[in-house]
């Protein structure tokens, strides 16, 4: 993992930050109650906009990042505590969290599928696991320039997929998907899940 891509991520972000992810993450983070696991949290972005939570413990395994954070982790009204971990190996008892929220990260996560298997051991049962990803899109044509971007994407933006189908891969996982709702003609979803399958 690169130290370059952290220092430039927040500055990259801001344009969409300001026109519409700002008012996407309250609306996600809004719906947190109780302990949150906040999986990959980055710079901490959302770290000043939970309002409901009891208590949340971000995971995220690059230094640069938590060292970035730290001040938003300052900012923030309900306790934040960070963990240096991967989401495909969380060091947290089975049934430890109430809820679970994960922002623009399973386009980076290595394995999905184990992060998710994952998330689901440390979670109740019934909780909501929250989910805001940009995937492959529909549209054959964009899908089709999605793909062709990737490889060169992936190299500038820290390991970043550009066409993962991460709906169908939360479905796949055993989570049930309660509502769905796509944004910039469904570039970015906002996906709601509850943890049945245990
Ligand atoms: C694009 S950033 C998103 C940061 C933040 N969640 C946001 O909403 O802006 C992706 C983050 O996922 C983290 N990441 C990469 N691999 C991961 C893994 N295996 N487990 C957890 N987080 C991971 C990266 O270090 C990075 O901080």
């Amino acid at each position: 993992m690169s130290s370059f891509f952290p220092s430039v991520y927040d500055l990259a972000m801001q344009p969409l930050e300001k026109r519409s992810f700002r008012q996407i993450r309250n609306r996600i983070l809004s719906k947190t109650a109780g302990r949150v696991l906040e999986v990959g949290a980055g710079t901490g972005i959302n770290f000043p906009l939970y309002k409901n939570a009891a208590v949340v413990d971000a995971i995220e395994p690059n230094q640069a990042m938590i060292d970035k954070s730290q001040s938003r982790k300052n900012e923030a009204v309900v306790p934040i505590h960070i963990h240096q971990q991967s989401a495909e190996n969380l060091e947290f008892p089975d049934n430890t969290f109430d809820c679970a929220v994960a922002t623009l990260v399973f386009c980076t996560i290595p394995n999905p599928p184990k992060a998710l298997e994952e998330i689901k051991r440390v979670c109740k049962p019934q909780a909501k696991i929250l989910f805001f990803e940009h995937v492959k899109m529909k549209q054959p044509a964009l899908a089709f320039a999605q793909e062709t971007l990737n490889p060169i994407w992936k190299r500038i933006c820290d390991g970043c997929h550009l066409d993962r189908d991460t709906l169908q891969t939360i479905r796949e996982s055993g989570m049930k998907v309660t509502n769905v709702t796509a944004y910039y003609k469904g570039l970015f979803l906002v996906v709601e899940s509850e943890n049945i399958n245990k």
